[in-house]
């Protein structure tokens, strides 16, 4: 009932509660009820007693109404679920496929308490500031070619800062979103599989979004996009365009059965390509220079005797060669 309320309130400059109750034959009492739920949610609403209640257009909270109002995707997010605050929504997503896999399902937080990097790192995920999401997928794929999810996640990611926002996002293969040479967004690609088949795939992104300050250990390797375009991100809005290019992606992807329908576009947005670095592979390192990302999403590596390696997207860290991770 509120949202019905609150979509009222968004087409009309000012609206009564006589008009609201009128129109959607409920008493005045109920609409009154409802108004205070929205205002207790974040939404600011103004009320005259000539004129009736008016909603302030700006400054929206983070909600599931918020993320979906505009969304119209027909897998990704169909079903969406919010949390105020969970330990991690790969987590939680995990927990729910276990019982029933829904494919496309999304899981957003607003805070994490247990937030997962890769490699058993802890991704920081403070109330109120960033965007912290998981899908659940279920591909015709085999688990090796698990992967390619992170590069289509990355892709999809990539392309939504630089258009939503002008800003110059570029991947550092396989999961990191980077923009001015620092981290602003990580994947992490979990899943549940048979040995050749795949119950579930969850993939779960983090967005640096209003953060402005990192620890001593971040603070000259991350960034966020309020950082970057020094102003207040609109999360919800820009998790639904997040969500828009997953689908356009993903759609693609099943369509050309793998990665081959945006690897083009993923390699031209990849700073790797070209760059010498060393990669902590089957736990030695080896370095060299950067050639390509093949089309099953493989790292190509030269060292320099000319021997070529090809790593696979599950196994591997990059470094600089100067030991720095961007
Ligand atoms: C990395 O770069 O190390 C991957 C970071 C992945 C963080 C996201 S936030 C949403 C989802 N839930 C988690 O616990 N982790 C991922």
């Amino acid at each position: 009932m509120q949202y019905k309320i609150l979509s009222l309130l968004d087409e009309n400059d000012f609206i009564s509660g006589e008009k609201i109750a009128e129109t959607l034959g409920v008493s005045r009492t109920a609409v009154w009820k409802n108004i205070n739920r929205l205002k207790t949610e974040g939404y600011k609403i103004e009320s005259s007693t000539k004129k009736g209640y008016h909603l302030i257009k700006e400054n929206y909270p983070y909600n599931k109404f918020e993320i979906t109002r505009n969304l119209n995707t027909s897998l990704i997010a169909k079903e969406c679920i919010f949390y105020e605050e969970t330990g991690s929504s790969n987590e939680e997503a995990k927990k729910i496929s276990n019982i029933k896999v829904t494919d496309g399902l999304c899981v957003v937080a607003d805070m994490q308490t247990s937030g997962k990097g890769r490699l058993g790192r802890v991704w920081q995920s403070p109330k109120g500031k960033n965007i912290y999401f998981s899908i659940c997928l279920v591909p015709n794929i085999t688990p090796m070619e698990a992967p390619q999810i992170t590069l289509m996640a990355g892709i999809a990611v990539c392309r939504a800062i630089n258009d939503s926002f002008g800003l110059s996002a570029k991947i550092k293969w396989p999961n990191d979103i980077i923009v001015n040479n620092k981290k602003i967004c990580g994947i992490l690609t979990e899943i549940s599989a048979e040995i050749d088949s795949i119950k579930y795939i969850v993939c779960g992104i983090g967005i640096n979004a209003n953060v402005e300050t990192f620890s001593d250990e971040l603070k000259n390797k991350a960034t966020s996009l309020k950082l970057e375009l020094n102003c207040e991100i609109d999360r919800a809005a820009f998790l639904c365009s997040v969500l828009k290019k997953i689908e356009y992606y993903y759609d693609i992807f099943l369509k050309s059965n793998g990665i081959s329908g945006f690897i083009d576009e993923y390699r031209l947005n990849c700073i790797n390509i070209g760059q010498n670095c060393t990669a902590l592979f089957k736990g030695s390192s080896v370095s060299g220079i950067v050639k390509d990302i093949d089309d099953n999403g493989n790292l190509i590596l030269e060292k320099e005797n000319g021997e070529r390696l090809n790593i696979f997207s599950g196994e591997v860290t990059l470094r600089r060669c100067d030991g720095s991770y961007i």
